[in-house]
């Protein structure tokens, strides 16, 4: 099992102060900075794009997870490779030619991630999950933070897990102190949360649950 990372969703931090929110989490633990981009077309939401990366990348070392919920992802990867993202994790039911788009991220020296949405069955997974970084099964559907957690998805991460043994597993949606344990049995090790993180009187005592229920 590869190691726990904790990534804090900016989605649910402050946007007017992103830059010090980042600092935040990391200060507080977390392994990563998820950063959420809905173009609403894919999703029903609009958030941030590349510019707002490309701002943020002089302010902060994290290691930038750019979630890409948009149509069509392939036509931004030069532009986050440009703005300094460190992985970009694209919807498999968003693009016509994944392996593609694989090499293209990895080309511009960025991690590649692929996601697939609560209802897509993982089988889609395994044929680009060699060449991947990073699978994201999602728990709930993506377009907003504080969605309850699907637990009917973690068949999924089982499945995965056991064909994909050092895949970095990553897990997003309504990830709380009260389903962690089911998420990390099921072998996901790369926890997105948002609004269970920044919501709590402690978000360092969630970010550390989070670890320890991977680790164990
Ligand atoms: C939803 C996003 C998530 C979201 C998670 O589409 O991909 O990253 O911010 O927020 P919570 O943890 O509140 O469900
Ligand atoms: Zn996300």
């Amino acid at each position: 099992m590869p190691t726990a990372k904790i990534a804090p969703s900016l989605l649910s931090g402050d946007f007017s102060r992103l830059a010090d929110e980042c600092e935040r989490m990391l200060g507080l633990g977390a392994d990563y900075l998820h950063m959420d981009v809905m173009d609403g077309h894919f999703v029903p939401n609009l958030t941030l794009g590349a510019p707002i990366i490309k701002c943020l990348r002089p302010r902060t070392k994290g290691f930038l997870d750019c979630h890409l919920m948009v149509s069509r992802p392939e036509q931004w990867v030069d532009d986050f490779a440009d703005a300094g993202a460190d992985l970009l994790c694209f919807h498999y039911e968003a693009t016509e030619d994944a392996a593609a788009l694989i090499d293209k991220i990895h080309a511009k020296g960025m991690k590649a991630g692929m996601a697939i949405k609560p209802k897509t069955p993982v089988d889609v997974v395994f044929e680009f999950a060699p060449a991947l970084d990073q699978v994201l099964i999602m728990t709930v559907e993506p377009g907003f933070g504080g969605q309850a957690f699907m637990a009917e998805c973690m068949s999924k991460v089982s499945e995965l897990r056991a064909r994909f043994p050092d895949l970095d597993i990553q897990v997003d949606g309504g990830l709380a102190p009260d389903n962690i344990e089911v998420a990390a049995r099921a072998g996901a090790n790369v926890i997105v949360a948002g609004s269970s993180i920044f919501k709590a009187p402690s978000p360092e005592a969630v970010i550390t649950l989070f670890r320890k229920a991977v680790e164990d």
